[in-house]
């Protein structure tokens, strides 16, 4: 099943490229962070202590978690949820249209559905499954640990070849909005709705480590220098850099508790 999943999803992502350069590097961007995300979600579920099978569904569901953002990106040239579809529920929706789940059978397909349709929720649902619930757990984090590195290295590549898309058009204005700033600060996950500068954007990913499930993904965070990495991205501003600082020491203490 995850062979096969992986072979339709080459062809399928591969089918989007029209040969645009305005256009491709958004579709390679979500080719890329998929197979990542389905690498991050197999060592995630690994070090969780899953079996064989639970680690392949969760690198099934990391495979499937994002396949609603071709038709988004081609239909509505955007990855911004509110100005177009819910990607999630797209792929789902996307996943069983072309029966590629008619392998599977219950509870993992249901498993597998639920996961990959709340993996952009600001909130998992209080009453879960179990399964649906670790694996949604998995996936949101392998997806957090992701996003992370496609900013980082974006922001290394010259403006021309950088996706579209990705900063969700934020202006670039080198500034923070101080109530974000102030949000990050009192450990909250930051929404989408008060982000208006790509700044803010940034210190809106930053405040996703609140948000990470497994002690093991909050050390793959502080191993892959994520915050390190953002840091110089961000304004040269002393409330930035003390909640960045701020944050850098609860990641700290919270591996020292794990640990
Ligand atoms: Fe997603």
């Amino acid at each position: 099943m995850l062979e096969e999943l992986r072979e339709w999803f080459g062809q399928y992502s591969s089918s989007f490229y029209t040969g645009d350069a305005s256009d491709d590097p958004n579709y390679a961007l979500k080719e890329e962070h998929t197979y990542r995300v389905a690498e991050n979600s197999r060592i995630i579920a690994s070090a969780a202590g899953l079996d064989e099978a639970g680690v392949r569904l969760a690198e099934a569901i990391g495979i499937c978690h994002d396949v609603g953002r071709f038709r988004q990106y081609r239909d509505y040239s955007t990855f911004r949820d509110a100005d177009s579809v819910n990607h999630a529920s797209l792929s789902a929706t996307v996943l069983t249209e072309e029966g590629l789940l008619d392998p599977l059978e219950d509870p993992e397909r249901k498993t597998l559905v639920r996961a990959v349709s709340l993996h952009n929720v600001y909130r998992l649902p209080e009453e879960m499954d179990p399964a649906a619930l670790l694996h949604a757990r998995i996936v949101r984090d392998a997806d957090k640990l992701d996003i992370w590195r496609v900013f980082i290295e974006e922001a290394a590549v010259p403006e021309k070849l950088r996706s579209s898309a990705a900063p969700l058009g934020f202006p670039d204005t080198g500034r923070c909005s101080p109530e974000i700033v102030a949000a990050l600060s009192e450990r909250k996950m930051l929404r989408l709705d008060a982000v208006s500068t790509v700044d803010d954007f940034r210190l809106l990913q930053l405040s996703w480590v609140f948000d990470l499930n497994f002690a093991f993904s909050l050390r793959l965070f502080r191993e892959r220098g994520i915050l390190s990495s953002y840091s110089p991205l961000l304004p040269m501003d002393l409330s930035v850099t003390r909640a960045v600082e701020a944050l850098d020491v609860w990641v700290s203490e919270r591996l020292a508790e794990a640990a």
